[in-house]
C-alpha cells in the first residue's frame, strides 16, 4: 500500500512539471492532499496565490466558490476542480433573487459577501470579503448600511468593530460544519485542558465566539497558534482538517479539536486518485459565465484593493 502511494505520488508530480501545473489547496483538505499541494492556506491567501502563479494549470482542492474565486480572476489559466461534487452548502444558501429583493428593501446599503457565495451573487455586490477580512472590509463601506450574507456568524463577527448596522442576508444563513462546535463541548474541552488557549472561527455561533481567547481565518488561527508567546496547548474550534498543519507546523504544541464532529465533507471529496485524474485529463473544468464574471471580479477585486 505504501509503494503505490509512492508511486501515485510520483506520477502526480510528473504532470505537474509535464503540465506547468500547481496544487493549491484549502486548510481543510484531507492530510494528503495538503501534503502534495504547492500551497495550503485560507480562502484569501488562496485568492492571492491563483493571481500570483505562473502555472498554467490550476488544480484547486477546495470548494466550488474558492475555485470559481481563482477562475474569476485569472481568466487566462485553467482552473480544474477534481471533484465538482464539492460545493459549500453555506454558499447555496443566498440566491441573486433574494439578494435582489433585500437591495430593493436598502437601497443605499452597500453589499458586502463573503466569499462563500455563488459567482452571481458575487456580480451583485459591492465588495466580497473572507474571514479573514470581514471586519475591514465592512468599516471601509461608505454606508451607514451594510447587507452582509450569507454567514450570519460572520455577520455577528463584523459588528463587533463597527457602528454600522449590519442585516444578515439572508437571516439565518450558516456553516452546517461550524454549526456542529457548541457550548457544552467548549466548556468540557477547557475543563479537560484548562491552560489551553480557546481560538476559533468566525463561523462559529456568537456564543463559542464570545468564550474565544482568538476568533481568527484558517490561516490567522496557524499564524496565532505558530507564534512564540502564544502558549503550548490550543483548542480548536473549526473544521478538523486544520488540525494536520497544525500539528505539522508545531509538531511540539498540542492541539485539541473542541468538536471532532465538525467536519466539511465536501471539502474531503478531493482524493489523490481524483487529483491524478483531473491532472491527466484537465478537467472538469471551473467555468464561469462571462457576464457574471466580469461583475463578480470587480467585487473580489475590491477585497483585494482594501485588504492587506
Ligand atoms: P477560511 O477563509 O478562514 O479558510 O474559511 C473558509 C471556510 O470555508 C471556512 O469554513
Ligand atoms: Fe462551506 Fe462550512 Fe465547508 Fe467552509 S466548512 S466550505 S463554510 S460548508
Amino acid at each position: 500500500m505504501e509503494n503505490e502511494r509512492r508511486e501515485q505520488v510520483e506520477r502526480i508530480e510528473r504532470l505537474k512539471r509535464e503540465k506547468n501545473a500547481i496544487i493549491l489547496a484549502h486548510n481543510y483538505q484531507r492530510a494528503e492532499i495538503q501534503d502534495i499541494a504547492e500551497f495550503v492556506g485560507d480562502s484569501l491567501e488562496l485568492a492571492r496565490k491563483a493571481m500570483d502563479t505562473t502555472a498554467d494549470l490550476i488544480i484547486f482542492c477546495g470548494v466550488d466558490f474558492m475555485a470559481e474565486t481563482a477562475a474569476i480572476l485569472n481568466p487566462d489559466k485553467k482552473v480544474v476542480i477534481p471533484d465538482k461534487g464539492a460545493i459549500c452548502p453555506m454558499a447555496q444558501q443566498l440566491f441573486a433573487d433574494d439578494l435582489l429583493a433585500a437591495k430593493r428593501k436598502n437601497p443605499d446599503a452597500k453589499v458586502v459577501l463573503y466569499v462563500n457565495t455563488l459567482a452571481e451573487c458575487k456580480a451583485l455586490a459591492d465588495c466580497v470579503c473572507t474571514s479573514a477580512n470581514a471586519q475591514e472590509i465592512v468599516n471601509a463601506m461608505d454606508s451607514s448600511t451594510v447587507l452582509f450574507g450569507p454567514d450570519r456568524n460572520l455577520a455577528y463577527h463584523a459588528q463587533k468593530t463597527t457602528s454600522k448596522i449590519i442585516i444578515p442576508v439572508p437571516e439565518h444563513g450558516l456553516c452546517p460544519s461550524h454549526h456542529q462546535i457548541v457550548m457544552t463541548d467548549l466548556l468540557k474541552a477547557k475543563k479537560a485542558h484548562p491552560r489551553a488557549k480557546i481560538i476559533v472561527h468566525p463561523e462559529c455561533i456568537p456564543e463559542v465566539q464570545d468564550h474565544a481567547d482568538y476568533i481568527a481565518s484558517t490561516s490567522g488561527m496557524v499564524k496565532i497558534c505558530n507564534e512564540k508567546g502564544a502558549g503550548d496547548e490550543f483548542l480548536i474550534g473549526t473544521e478538523i482538517g486544520l488540525l494536520h498543519r497544525l500539528k505539522k507546523e508545531a509538531p511540539e504544541k498540542k492541539f485539541y479539536p473542541i468538536s471532532t464532529t465538525a467536519v466539511c465533507p465536501q471539502m474531503k471529496m478531493h482524493t489523490l486518485e481524483k487529483v491524478e485524474a483531473a491532472l491527466k485529463n484537465e478537467k472538469p473544468e471551473v467555468v464561469v459565465p462571462d457576464e457574471i464574471m466580469d461583475k463578480a471580479r470587480k467585487a473580489i477585486e475590491r477585497m483585494l484593493e482594501i485588504s492587506h
